[in-house]
């Protein structure tokens, strides 16, 4: 069968980030408890003017660097951070990059897993038109209000993937578990900015999906625990993850030991550390960490795990491409990282308490570090969008 899968890959973060620590001192906390606990250090703040399609068009630019875009017949953007019942955020995306009028556009949702619902809808359509590629973006800003148990586990982020035939990067196996099931554990109404959360129960439910998709994929691949060198999980907070791997070693009759769960799974917490949760984007700029800071990955088999609140959830996998080094964004990402700027508690509370107009009233969008492209202004119910010179 024809290989699939990731050709390109590069992330787009926010240029500002708070301190975990200086949350806690706001809020009284021992900072131990996000750091230990949570295992997260810092999450990414966007300012007024970021959004889902300025993330998204930011990571989009660098993967499609040295590709053709009239190749592009598809952009599919994954996101629970719509910013129109409506119209596909994908649209002003394809505006901005100037990608071909001839190319399929739409948004997808389903929480957390809807970037691997595009990507598992994409990998048929590129075996039956290999000359084609598709543009896979999942952008999203995690909130869940000030002051609020699910507060330290906030942050935004946006992927981007070229996703082709003869992938430089990730040729995914064809198999996968997948499971759904109707529950209440995360969900953000309309009328509401912030998520609403069952934090404790929607743990439980990551866990318990996990079990279900991987015993599925197992008995469908045929491939044991031993069978993937890494692993890479959506992650909502770092502790998480590497809980669930020491639960999925259980299922397997494996003993890990913590060195063991860094081993597997460490690499690919780096970024999400220091960025916090990017619902969609969250697995694969995991994915992204894991190719970044892990030694050769060559002809190594990586094992992943979607996790969408609602819930669907997939274990999946796929084989590391070789060359793969030679088309990574690494420099670019460690760039972007290094150059963000740290807020005080203040700053990041007028970030996060900024209102965008919803009367129709004009509102042109005060000026912060971005990317290449920032929201300039609001008007007529109507965003509008620029490239930064
Ligand atoms: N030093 C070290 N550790 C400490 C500590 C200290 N001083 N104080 C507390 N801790 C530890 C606790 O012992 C606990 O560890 P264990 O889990 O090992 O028991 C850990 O810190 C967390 O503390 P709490 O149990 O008090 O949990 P919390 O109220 O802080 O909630 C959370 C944690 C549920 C993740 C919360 O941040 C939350 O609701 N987040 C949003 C929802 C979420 O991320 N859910 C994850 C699964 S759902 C999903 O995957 C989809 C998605 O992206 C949303």
């Amino acid at each position: 069968m024809i290989k699939v899968g990731i050709d390109t890959i590069a992330f787009y973060t926010a240029h500002y980030a708070l301190d975990l620590a200086d949350l806690a001192a706001a809020r009284g906390i021992d900072p131990n408890k996000f750091s230990i606990g949570l295992g997260q250090q810092q999450m990414a703040v966007p300012p007024p003017g970021e959004d889902i399609v300025t993330m998204a068009a930011n990571a989009a630019l660098q993967a499609l660097q040295f590709i053709d875009p009239n190749s592009i017949e598809m952009l599919l953007f994954a996101t629970e951070s719509g910013i129109d019942q409506s119209k596909a955020a994908g649209i002003y995306v394809h505006d901005l990059l100037g990608l071909p009028a001839r190319c399929r556009v739409i948004e997808l949702k389903q929480a957390c897993y809807s970037g691997t619902v595009a990507l598992q809808l994409a990998l048929p359509f590129l075996r039956q038109f290999p000359d084609k590629k598709v543009l896979l973006v999942a952008s999203d800003i995690a909130r869940y209000g000030l002051n609020t148990p699910g507060e330290p586990s906030q942050g935004c982020g946006a992927v981007a993937m070229v996703l082709s035939a003869n992938p430089r990067i990730l040729a995914f196996d064809a198999e996968y578990g997948v499971v759904t099931e109707n529950v209440m554990d995360f969900w953000r109404p309309n009328y509401s900015e912030n998520a609403f959360v069952d934090g404790k129960y929607s743990s439980k439910l990551y866990m318990n999906m996990l079990e279900k998709a991987w015993q599925q994929y197992r008995d469908l691949s045929g491939r044991d625990f031993s069978d993937h060198a890494y692993y890479c999980y959506h992650a909502p907070v770092s502790r998480l993850v590497e809980k669930a791997h020491h639960y999925l070693g259980k299922v397997n009759r494996e003993k890990l030991s913590d060195a063991d769960v860094a081993q597997h799974v460490g690499h690919s917490l780096t970024y999400a550390r220091i960025v916090g949760n990017s619902y969609t984007a969250s697995l694969y700029i995991g994915l992204a960490s894991l190719f970044d800071f892990a030694e050769d990955l060559t002809g190594k088999r990586l094992g992943l795990y979607s996790y969408g609140s609602g819930c669907v959830a997939e274990f999946f996998s796929g084989t590391v491409q070789p060359g793969y080094q030679t088309v990574l964004a690494t420099a670019h990402h460690q760039d972007m990282l290094a150059k963000r700027k740290t807020l005080t508690y203040a700053e990041y509370e007028d970030f996060f308490s900024f209102k965008y107009p919803d009367d129709g009233s004009a509102c042109d969008m005060p000026v912060h570090e971005t990317g290449q492209f920032r929201l300039a202004s609001i008007a007529d119910h109507k965003r509008h969008y620029e490239k930064v010179t």
